[in-house]
């Protein structure tokens, strides 16, 4: 593990996207995982940037994003799907098809998580994984404590995840209570991981993960 301390945001969404520039410089046809949330938007401006200047290339790469609200339609501007397109799939020259988010208004959800572990594994696997931490310690919907042996699964969330998240909707009564979210094994088996925070109420959880017990 490398722990890279940046002096700010700006400086640590930078580094972020080198890293990712690098991974798609080397090699065209990258598997990333993908996060939603206000950590990763300057990362993506970057990204985004670094493309409209002709440095990168992502009409080869292949996303995968890390969680998903249940039956929220991808049209609803709170669906994570909608969050990729505006912040980043729409600016870049990816091919839509390549980029894959939990479909969390189908049926047979289970499926579905099967079938995105099975996409996933299909793809060759995540290359880069980047991801973001709650200042719980939560990655994706998973909370802390959550067995290291799941993979994409249905979670019913926790309510301080939901009074968290009600900023984002006019009332907490419309912030869903499951979603999707790929599990710590899924996300464990990335062949590298790109965690991103800043500011101070991140601080504790970061303590935690690079000192404190597993
Ligand atoms: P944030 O969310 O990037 O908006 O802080 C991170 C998370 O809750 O996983």
């Amino acid at each position: 593990m490398e722990i890279i301390i940046t002096k700010n945001y700006e400086e640590m969404s930078k580094r972020a996207a080198s890293i990712v520039f690098s991974q798609v410089a080397l090699n065209r046809k990258s598997v990333l995982g993908l996060p939603t949330g206000s950590t990763p938007l300057g990362l993506y401006k970057y990204l985004i940037e670094a493309h409209k200047k002709g440095y990168i290339d992502f009409s080869e790469v292949k996303t995968f994003n890390l969680d998903e609200y249940f039956r929220l339609d991808r049209s609803d501007p709170q669906s994570y799907y909608y969050f990729m397109m505006e912040n980043l799939v729409n600016h870049i020259n990816i091919d839509t098809k390549n980029v894959d988010i939990p479909n969390c208004m189908l049926k047979d959800i289970e499926k579905e998580c099967e079938d995105y572990e099975e996409r996933i594994k299909a793809a060759g696997g995540i290359d880069l994984q980047i991801i973001g931490i709650g200042n719980n310690g939560h990655i994706g919907f998973n909370e802390p404590g959550e067995v290291f042996s799941k993979k994409t699964h249905l979670v019913d969330l926790k309510q301080d995840t939901i009074e968290a998240n009600a900023r984002f909707f006019s009332s907490i009564e419309e912030v869903p209570t499951q979603a999707v979210t790929m599990g710590i094994q899924t996300i464990m088996q990335s062949k590298r991981l790109l965690l991103i925070a800043s500011g101070l109420a991140k601080a504790e959880a970061i303590y935690k993960i690079v000192k404190g017990e597993i």
